[in-house]
């Protein structure tokens, strides 16, 4: 008999990232906010979604549009009250779904009463909260870092007459989590809202958190191209990524273990090595480093598919893998790949082992959206112009129906709506049983019912040429899954195994109902699902 195992949530469910300004305005001003998100939750809930991450809803300057927090424990006002996100909270457990907040440790907004005080004068108590240092002698910089969002990482106080470290914007200077006073300021944020019952947090920037002791200078990087932002010249080997962070991440954890079956995901760009040290010493740092690899690969078979065992080969014993397709700093996976292959994209993310995240409208097909140079917003995009940097394509707002401005507001959107979004929304995508939001609709719920698709073992099939194999499987049940990365029709033909069966998931749903054994023909950008007899 089967072994029953039991998953916890954030194993089994499936995580949906609403960027708060975009979901859904409820007052016009063109932002969403948090009673827009609560008027859309029953969509979210009829999707299939178990989990909603926000990003950061509070006080804030907004440089970095809320990742410069001026204010940990309370709500931005454009988005709400506090007891509009008690209402939230409560409102996402009523239907039994989990609540992710973001978590940004890394740096504060430069309007932070703790920025204030600390540049407020040398010997300030909270002087040391942040990373302070002398001019080199000739008044430079103490040493050659950059700033993520272009030019120097080091900014300079006129009153104090010393340089500050700032690993984004001069608006987001960093904390110095060496500094144990830090340490306990932010635990007790972490405490706070899991105080009111959320469910945990994606913490922003993770590898950032701590850097070299002595700050040594970044190697160059000699891979470097002229196309990439600034901040690619160098290897970011002292600033980034650093032994010490280890013990941070333990820290945040045990926070988060004293509740009840909370999360702690981090954001971490990092190869596959690095980023599976995230888990910790026996499994003690963050639940679910996030894996990005499905966003920096090319999208290639062959790439993908050594990528993909070399991860599952690389996890540590208990470690539970994570995929992720999109984010509000990525180009939307339909700009990326193309449209032909965003359901073949959707069927890798929604069949691979490990928790998929999803972001707000990529189920819907959305696409970057143009905007104007004059009307750029993003940071990333305005400091480094000629790089076509700008996140603002993939953060426009949510396209819900056909009526003004997609449903989303009934101001003026603080980004445009693309000219397409009386065809692209979901109120006609619900009703079209070929449309993009049906078919994650369906292959959401196929993963959700199927344990071997869910929580399943994963093995290779090796395969050639622009095809993707594998299978899913519990000891009662087993998948193939078959997607055909290229837009030519293809064939598997298994070498040392024939595989029967029938396709109970398709891209075109008309293959559905097909019976399979031996070779298996696929139209180009077609995925099939194989339940194997
Ligand atoms: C990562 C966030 O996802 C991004 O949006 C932000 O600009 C930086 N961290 C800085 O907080
Ligand atoms: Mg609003």
């Amino acid at each position: 008999m089967e072994q029953e195992q039991k998953y916890l949530w954030w194993q089994s469910g499936i995580i949906y990232q609403v960027y708060p300004r975009s979901f859904q305005d409820s007052d016009g001003d063109g932002v969403g906010d948090l009673k827009g998100i609560i008027g859309r939750l029953d969509y979210l809930k009829w999707l299939g979604i178990t989990a909603v991450w926000v990003s950061p809803i509070f006080p804030s300057p907004m440089a970095d549009f809320g990742y410069d927090i001026s204010d940990y424990c309370d709500i931005h006002p454009l988005f709400g009250s506090i007891d509009d996100f008690d209402e939230l909270l409560q409102e996402v457990h009523k239907r039994d779904m989990k609540l992710i907040l973001d978590l940004v440790p890394n740096h504060t907004s430069n309007q932070h009463p703790w920025f204030l005080e600390s540049r407020s004068s040398r010997d300030n108590p909270k002087r040391d909260w942040y990373i302070w240092h002398n001019a080199k002698e000739d008044g430079s910089e103490p040493n050659n870092w950059l700033s993520v969002f272009g030019g120097s990482g080091w900014e300079w106080d006129e009153q104090t007459q010393q340089y500050y470290y700032h690993a984004f914007l001069k608006e987001q200077p960093d904390l110095n989590w060496r500094n144990p006073e830090v340490q306990q300021a932010m635990l007790d944020v972490m405490r706070f809202w899991l105080d009111k019952g959320v469910d945990g947090f994606r913490v922003d920037v993770m590898w950032h958190m701590i850097k070299d002791k002595n700050l040594r200078d970044n190697p160059a990087n000699p891979d470097y191209q002229s196309h990439q932002s600034t901040y690619e010249q160098l290897i970011p080997a002292f600033s980034t990524d650093q032994p010490e962070v280890h013990d941070i991440v333990a820290k945040m954890r045990k926070v988060t273990d004293a509740y009840d079956e909370r999360v702690l995901i981090g954001e971490i760009y990092l190869p596959v090595h690095r980023l599976v040290t995230y888990y910790g010493q026996d499994n003690n740092g963050t639940h679910l480093p996030f894996n990005f690899m499905l966003i920096t690969m090319d999208w290639n078979a062959r790439t993908i598919s050594t990528n993909v065992d070399e991860y599952e080969g690389a996890l540590p014993e208990g470690g539970w893998p994570n995929w992720v397709i999109g984010n509000h700093d990525q180009p939307r996976i339909t700009s990326r790949i193309g449209q032909s292959q965003a359901k073949v994209a959707a069927m890798l993310l929604l069949t691979l082992r490990g928790t998929p995240t999803l972001y707000y409208g990529d189920e819907l097909g959305m696409r970057d959206v143009p905007i104007p140079p004059d009307k750029i917003q993003d940071p990333q995009g305005l400091n480094m112009p000629d790089k076509d940097l700008s996140r603002d394509p993939a953060r426009t707002p949510m396209q819900w129906d056909n009526s003004a401005n997609a449903g989303f507001t009934s101001g003026e959107p603080w980004l445009p709506l693309p000219g397409n979004y009386k065809r692209v929304n979901v109120e006609v995508q619900k009703e079209d049983a070929y449309s993009m939001l049906s078919y994650y609709r369906r292959l959401i719920t196929l993963r959700q019912q199927e344990a071997a698709l869910n929580v399943g073992d994963y093995a290779p099939v090796i395969t050639d040429g622009p095809l993707l194999a594998y299978i899913r499987k519990t000891e009662r049940k087993q998948f193939l899954v078959v997607l055909n990365l290229s837009h030519k029709p293809c064939t598997l033909k298994p070498k040392h195994q024939t595989y029967k069966g029938k396709i109970i998931f398709a891209t075109d749903p008309e293959r559905e109902g097909e019976p399979v054994a031996g070779n298996i023909s696929l139209y180009g950008d077609e995925g099939i699902l194989v339940e194997l007899a």
